[in-house]
């Protein structure tokens, strides 16, 4: 690599608890929105159920059981050389329902053991408030994010931990990829960012707008309230970022990636403007949406906008109008279709692999909004053969060589503010989007297979390794 990264670069690893706990209802906790999801499978969609139903697999019960084994898990990130860790506090443990006012006790005892335990191991905790754990009866009793009553439980609980924590971690991050639900249509998104379901007859889109409009709140009003229990606190927001690209040169294909982007960038940019956005409210004009916010929730987006953009970035993708190449339909621009990129290679599971989009991405943004950004989730998804308690996974070096070069360009040829990078699935955990055991990321390997069977037992791969050497050499 041509520079080493500054010496205060925070080097981790990433993970989510409802990914990694397991234990899902021990000691009080309550059923969270992951909790009445199936395992699906490559190109099989998860299945949302009615409450936990006997009988059927649900991966996120038992996860990687990191709730009994997370001091063993520690003790390799240690050896890893992390500095940090991102994960998150599973809503749903502390409380079990969501609207509760007096919080569960031996949910709280949980992270303040695990944040014990990494601190002990001098590695900071990064913490997300919501990845995906939202308490299952503000699903069943409110419908989720579209009802305002939200807000102020997600408030309540953010207040709780910011409080019993605050000198415990530093780094906190509002809603997991909020923009996943950009376009209201996926209801896996819908139903993991909001906790919302729909009825025949709804508009999905301006349900989705009001509910993300409603986290964004949320979202601005811990980060106010954060600052003034810790100012040291940094409080970032959590985007998805996938650059759409224009498939050509075609004026037409530019302007379909402007659009196909405004929708995802709406987040981000009330998150670090504070404002919405004039082609947001252009939109829901032309629609006929009736967005409700206030005048008190004007000015909370205002006085509370985020210090720092975290982010995913796993691939870029491409759009056209061209008639002669085909693809999936969108909305965004008048006769857009989603494409595959040509010059591209793509995982087993499509994912377009393009480092050089992760530096695109990390310029775009930060000239966009001119605040530090934070990688918090980069990393290759792939089916490992175990081989004499080996594995040999050169694929994900390569995966992970590759946008650590290009993040490398960013930060001292771009000028790039970049706080740190942690590679998701740090530890081999259960797929979000198809609840797959055996589509892993991790540089430790879990033994545990898409039916729930195995040993648990964790062992380095070759990835290990060639990460601690690049941390050592970067410190
Ligand atoms: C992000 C999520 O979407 O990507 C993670 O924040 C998720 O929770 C990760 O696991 C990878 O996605 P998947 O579907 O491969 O697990």
């Amino acid at each position: 690599m041509a520079n080493k990264f500054p010496k205060d670069f925070l080097w981790g690893g990433a993970a989510a608890a409802h990914q990694i706990e397991g234990a899902w209802n021990a000691d009080g906790k309550g059923i969270s929105i992951a909790d009445v999801m199936t395992a699906g499978a490559n190109g099989i969609a998860r299945e949302i159920t009615k409450g936990v139903i006997p009988g059927k697999n649900y991966p996120n019960h038992e996860a990687i059981d990191f709730y009994h084994r997370y001091k063993e898990d520690i003790a390799l990130f240690k050896e890893l050389g992390l500095n940090v860790f991102r994960t998150s506090i599973n809503w749903a443990r502390i409380f079990p329902n969501g609207d509760e006012e007096e919080p569960n006790e031996a949910g709280l005892q949980f992270y303040d053991n695990l944040f014990d335990e990494l601190l002990r191991n001098g590695i900071e905790p990064v913490i997300t408030l919501s990845h995906f754990e939202i308490p299952y009866h503000l699903h069943e009793a409110y419908g989720g994010f579209k009802n305002k009553k939200l807000i102020d439980f997600f408030v309540h609980y953010a207040e709780t931990v910011m409080t019993r924590y605050q000198k415990k971690v530093k780094y906190w991050m509002t809603f997991n990829e909020i923009n996943n639900q950009a376009d209201g249509q996926h209801e896996l998104h819908t139903w993991t960012n909001s906790a919302m379901l729909f009825q025949a007859g709804e508009n999905k889109e301006e349900l989705t707008f009001q509910a993300g409009l409603n986290e964004l709140i949320a979202s601005a009003k811990v980060v106010r309230l954060g600052h003034k229990i810790n100012p040291e606190f940094q409080i970032g927001c959590m985007m998805a970022y996938v650059p759409v690209y224009p498939y050509s040169c075609n004026p037409e294909d530019l302007m379909a990636s402007v659009k196909v982007m405004d929708r995802r960038f709406f987040y981000s940019d009330i998150h670090a403007r504070g404002v919405i956005p004039t082609y947001a409210k252009k939109y829901w004009e032309e629609k006929g949406y009736q967005i409700e916010i206030t005048e008190d929730e004007t000015q909370a987006l205002k006085e509370g906008t985020v210090d720092y953009i975290g982010f995913s970035y796993y691939m870029s993708g491409a759009v056209t109008t061209l008639p002669e190449i085909s693809g999936e339909n969108i909305t965004d621009f008048p006769g857009a279709k989603v494409v595959r990129n040509p010059y591209v290679q793509a995982s087993d599971w499509g994912w377009q692999i393009d480092p050089v989009g992760l530096r695109y991405t990390l310029n775009v943004v930060y000239e966009r909004y001119n605040l530090p950004l934070f990688i918090v989730e980069n990393g290759f998804g792939a089916y490992d053969r175990l081989e004499d308690g080996q594995v040999h996974d050169t694929y994900r070096i390569d995966y992970l060589q590759k946008h650590i070069e290009q993040m490398n360009l960013a930060v001292h040829v771009d000028g790039v503010d970049l706080l740190g990078y942690t590679p998701w699935g740090i530890i081999d955990l259960v797929s979000f989007g198809s609840g797959e055991m055996e589509k892993r990321y991790g540089m430790i390997y879990v033994d545990k297979d898409n039916e729930g069977k195995g040993s648990l037992v964790r062992l380095k791969k070759d990835s290990f390794a060639w990460y601690q050497k690049l941390i050592q050499e970067n410190q």
